[in-house]
Formats: structure tokens, C-alpha cells, sequence
């Protein structure tokens, strides 16, 4: 039942604007001709999905196959793609596709076979035809498991409106290919894949970018030592990857930077001075910071154990030295402190019992020596959190003798 060759009528004013006409003009029968006419039209004949835009979404159907037939595909027949095809969703005013988006992991009625949590598998690999949907503001194809190949390359020079890229959970491999011509591109996630190479050094020309997550790949490099112009990012996990050489001291001044996740590299030199400081109008954003499980050396920075919104600081198993500062005030709050398995030297400092808060504090492995001072928090931590050091005693080691 396609109406006319009209591609895009606009839309019928909506009933209930005409609701409220009618209410501010009590008594008129002609606005409540209006509200009956507007009950009685068929319902608002947004536009039809584009032919072209239909074709390119059945032959990025046909690179992929779902296991144990979920719902997900089966939805998708007839040939308006913009009503009732699952994950697909339409700009009305043109009929392009805007957004296609299929989670694995969504509870959803379609995707019943899959289990409750949802746990689909869907195998083959992401074609080139997602870059014939040129008009795509979301292309999520996530926690698939079993999607492999690579990223296609088209995606960053064919979608201009793209602002979501989303493919984590999958077994894709190659390279990132290089981004910079998305310029509207706001998240960015392929994490939990198997993709190697380096990170395009034209990442960082994203203006946009807000969540950045490639963490549990295999990437190599180093990091863009212009990272820090990524004014707009909040999140950066790059966790559990390969890469190499320093932290860009450039990261030290990213004005939004609230999660950095750079664990499990190989990341070698000091925590850029001054991260966590907070930068410009005395912003300070970082909540979160992981760096555990790298080659880091110099010191502990202060700024960040004087920081009183960082909540979670991991820089466990590094080769960190020198003493820890006596830098904690009354405004350092701890979720999670671990400086376990590095090289520190000196004392546990006096300013630790000054903190608002400390829950899980992790001193172990390390060169401290003398005494561990009496009062929150040292009261309720337990031995684990001090063993293995060169001549700590007191508090819950037991007396110093
Ligand atoms: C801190 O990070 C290291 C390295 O990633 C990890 O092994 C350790 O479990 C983390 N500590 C906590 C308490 O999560």
C-alpha cells in the first residue's frame, strides 16, 4: 500500500496540538471537526525508507548470520526498512536510514532465543555497504561474538554523519582505519575485538570525540603525543592493549577528562606532572585513573592524591619509586587506592589519616618502612594491605618493636 509517487509528504499536524486548540477555544465546533478529522486520518505517512538505503541494508543482511536464528533478521522484510526492521531507525523527514544498531546483550522480545541476560551470537563480517548508508548517525553491530573481519575502511571517508561508531564484542582485526573525516563523531567503541596496529594518529583531529574505548585489543604504538587536543573527551580506555612509550604529557590538560584507562600496556616513562591537577577555570574532572600493570617509572605526582574528586587510582605493578607524598587532605575520598607492587620508599604518610574516605587501599610489595599511623582509615584495613614491604610496623602488622 504505497500512496503516491510523492517520496516525503510532510507530516499531519499531530492530534493532540489540535487537543489543546481545542481547549483554548472552547465551544467551537469547527476545532472539534479538526480533532475528529485529525482521530479519523490514517496515521502520519512519514516517509517510506529510501530503495537505495533498503538494498544496502539487505546485502549488510547477507555478510551475517545469526546463530540459533534469533528474531533480528526475520523482522526485516517488506519494503519499507524505516517501519518494523528491527534496529533500523529513519530520519522521517527524508526516509534515509539514520541509525542501525543491533546489541548482542539487548533484552529484547526479538531477541528471546538468545537467553535471558541476552547472550547472542551472530557470525560473518560487516560489509561495505554500511558505507552506502551515507546518511548514518549510529552503526552499532555489538557483543556478536563471532563478527570477524575488519572495520571496513569506507566507514571513514563515506559517513559524514556519523556520531556513533560502535562494534566492541566482536573478533574484528586489521588496523583502525584512519577517522579524521568524521568530523560529528562522538563515540567511538571497538572495544574487546582483536584489532592490531597502531592508533590512527588522526584520532586526535576528532573535535567531537567524547567516549573513546578500544581497550582489550591489540594495538601497538604509541600513544598520539597530541592526544591532549581532544578537548571534548570524558572517557579514554585503552586498557589491556600493547602499547608502548610515554603518556602524552599533553593529557594532562584535557579539560573534560574524567576516566583514563591505560592499564596493561607497555607504557614506559613518568605520569605526565600535573595530571589530575585540573586545567583552565579550575576544572577538575578526573574521577577515575588506571594505570596498573605497565613499565611507569618517577614518582607518584601529587596532584593526584591531593585530588579530592579522584575516586579510583590503580597504579599498581609499575616500577614507580620514591617516597609517597604527603599530599592527602581532608577532601581526598578513595574508593580504590592501589600502589601495590612498585618500588616506594619512606613511610605511609602522616596526611592519610587526614582523608575523608580511603575503602580499599593497597600499599603491598613495595620499599616502605616505619610505622603505620594509628586512626582512620588504618583501623579497619587489614595486614594484606601493607605486606611484603622492606620494615613497615604498627597498626594492623601488629607493634613496632
Ligand atoms: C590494579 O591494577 C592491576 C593491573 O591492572 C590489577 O592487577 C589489580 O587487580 C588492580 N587492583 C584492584 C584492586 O582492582
Amino acid at each position: 500500500m504505497l500512496a503516491t509517487d510523492e517520496h516525503c509528504r510532510p507530516l499531519p499536524p499531530k492530534p493532540q496540538s489540535k487537543a489543546k486548540h481545542a481547549m483554548a477555544s472552547p465551544g467551537t465546533a469547527a476545532a472539534l471537526l479538526v480533532v475528529l478529522a485529525a482521530l479519523l486520518a490514517p496515521p502520519p505517512a512519514a516517509c517510506a525508507c529510501s530503495a537505495a538505503d533498503r538494498d544496502a541494508l539487505l546485502s549488510i543482511r547477507a555478510a551475517l548470520s545469526e546463530e540459533r536464528r534469533l528474531g533480528v533478521f526475520s523482522t526485516w522484510t517488506g519494503t519499507d526498512c524505516c517501519a518494523g526492521w528491527y534496529g533500523v531507525a529513519c530520519d522521517p523527514t527524508t526516509g534515509r536510514v539514520a541509525d542501525l544498531s543491533l546489541r548482542g546483550e539487548a533484552d529484547d522480545a526479538v531477541m528471546a532465543p538468545a537467553g535471558r541476560p541476552a547472550s547472542g551470537v551472530m557470525s560473518g563480517y560487516v560489509s561495505d555497504a554500511v558505507c552506502r548508508l551515507d546518511r548514518l548517525s549510529s552503526l552499532v553491530l555489538a557483543d556478536w561474538k563471532q563478527i570477524s573481519g575488519p572495520v571496513p575502511a569506507c566507514v571513514a571517508t563515506s559517513l559524514p554523519y556519523l556520531r556513533i561508531l560502535e562494534l566492541p564484542g566482536n573478533r574484528l582485526t586489521g588496523a583502525i582505519p584512519p577517522l579524521a573525516a568524521l568530523s560529528r563523531l562522538a563515540v567511538l567503541n571497538l572495544a574487546d575485538n582483536q584489532l592490531t596496529g597502531g592508533i590512527p594518529g588522526s584520532v586526535t583531529s576528532l573535535a567531537e570525540l567524547k567516549h573513546l574505548d578500544l581497550a582489550n585489543n591489540r594495538l601497538t604504538g604509541r600513544l598520539p603525543s597530541d592526544f591532549g587536543k581532544l578537548r571534548m573527551l570524558s572517557r579514554a580506555l585503552l586498557g589491556r592493549n600493547r602499547l608502548s612509550g610515554p603518556i602524552p604529557a599533553s593529557v594532562a590538560s584535557m579539560p573534560r577528562l574524567a576516566d583514563l584507562d591505560l592499564s596493561e600496556n607497555q607504557l614506559t616513562g613518568a605520569i605526565p606532572e600535573g595530571l589530575g591537577r585540573g586545567s583552565g577555570n579550575g576544572g577538575n574532572v578526573l574521577t577515575s585513573l588506571y594505570l596498573g600493570g605497565n613499565r611507569l617509572s618517577g614518582g607518584v605526582p601529587a596532584s593526584l592524591l591531593a585530588n579530592s574528586g579522584l575516586g579510583m587510582l590503580n597504579l599498581s605493578r609499575n616500577a614507580l619509586g620514591g617516597g609517597i607524598p604527603d599530599a592527602f587532605t581532608p577532601r581526598s575520598y578513595f574508593m580504590l587506592l592501589d600502589l601495590s607492587r612498585n618500588r616506594l620508599t619512606g613511610g605511609v604518610p602522616r596526611s592519610l589519616s587526614l582523608a575523608a574516605y580511603v575503602g580499599h587501599l593497597d600499599l603491598s610489595h613495595n620499599r616502605l618502612c616505619g610505622s603505620i599511623p594509628a586512626g582512620p582509615p588504618f583501623d579497619h584495613l587489614d595486614a594484606q594491605s601493607f605486606a611484603s614491604n622492606s620494615c613497615l610496623c604498627g597498626g594492623p602488622l601488629g607493634k613496632c618493636t
